[in-house]
């Protein structure tokens, strides 16, 4: 009796331990999700009264792109983390893979959205910037596509993979904003310009997502159990 207890007890609390660090998740990327939609949203609809460098008067293809994707990866940002909770999947599956396709197509649109500004505009940054972030916007779309085809195909493990890195990428812009807060409280800008092409800001163009995946490559690999032949 007291055997099969132990792991159903641990199971819910686990569960219910992993539940509070998603509602906790969701808490922390609120006021930047709302930032991000606010801004997008205000963009779209009134972008000639607003004092912002992303506007630019009669090129309306490069306004777009750049508030919908604040919009978007907005919305991407705040519920990417339901996703990964185990007990909402298990008891709503039909939720799941609805959340599921409307994230991974938020997704698509908010990498597509930052690529086509770059393309047209380019970034405050120059040439380093416009890389990371392209290589950014490329990984998020790669990302969602891999996760919605391989759940398509009922391949379980590696949607698994390909949805954790979708998560991963998915808050590397809330990232990017938590490591410059800390960089500024700690330092008071060292290294970074207002151009953003400080030393600083040059290796930020890559550690808001790179390092962030090398970690989760890392864990996987240690936490995968041994195959004996
Ligand atoms: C994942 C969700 C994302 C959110 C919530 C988001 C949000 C934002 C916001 C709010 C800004 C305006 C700057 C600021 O207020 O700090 C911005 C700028 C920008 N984002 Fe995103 N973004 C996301 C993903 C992406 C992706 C995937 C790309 C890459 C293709 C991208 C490319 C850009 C670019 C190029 C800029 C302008 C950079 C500049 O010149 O300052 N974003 N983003």
């Amino acid at each position: 009796m007291h055997k099969m207890e132990g792991p159903v007890v641990s199971n819910r609390s686990r569960n219910v331990l992993i539940g509070i660090c998603i509602c906790f998740a969701i808490v922390v990327l609120l006021p930047f999700s709302l930032h991000s939609s606010r801004l997008g949203l205000t963009g779209l609809a009134a972008a000639d009264t607003l004092d912002s460098r992303f506007f630019a008067a009669g090129k309306s293809f490069g306004n777009h792109a750049i508030f919908g994707h604040m919009v978007l990866g907005g919305f991407l940002t705040l519920l990417v983390p339901l996703q990964l909770w185990g007990t909402l999947r298990r008891r709503a599956p039909a939720l799941h893979r609805w959340c599921g396709r409307l994230l991974c197509g938020c997704a698509v649109l908010t990498g597509v959205g930052g690529l086509a500004y770059i393309a047209v505009r380019g970034t405050i940054g120059g040439a380093w910037m416009n890389a990371g972030f392209a290589l950014y916007g490329a990984l998020l779309i790669i990302s969602a596509l891999q996760t919605v085809r391989y759940a398509l195909k009922n391949r379980f493990s590696d949607h698994r993979t390909w949805a954790l890195r979708l998560f991963v990428l998915s808050i590397g812009s809330w990232i990017y904003r938590i490591h410059y807060g800390v960089w500024y409280a700690l330092t008071d800008g060292l290294a970074s310009t207002p151009t953003f092409e400080g030393r600083f800001d040059l290796i930020q163009n890559f550690a808001f997502y790179l390092p962030y995946l090398v970690a989760l490559e890392i864990w996987r690999r240690w936490r995968k159990p041994v195959v004996i032949a």
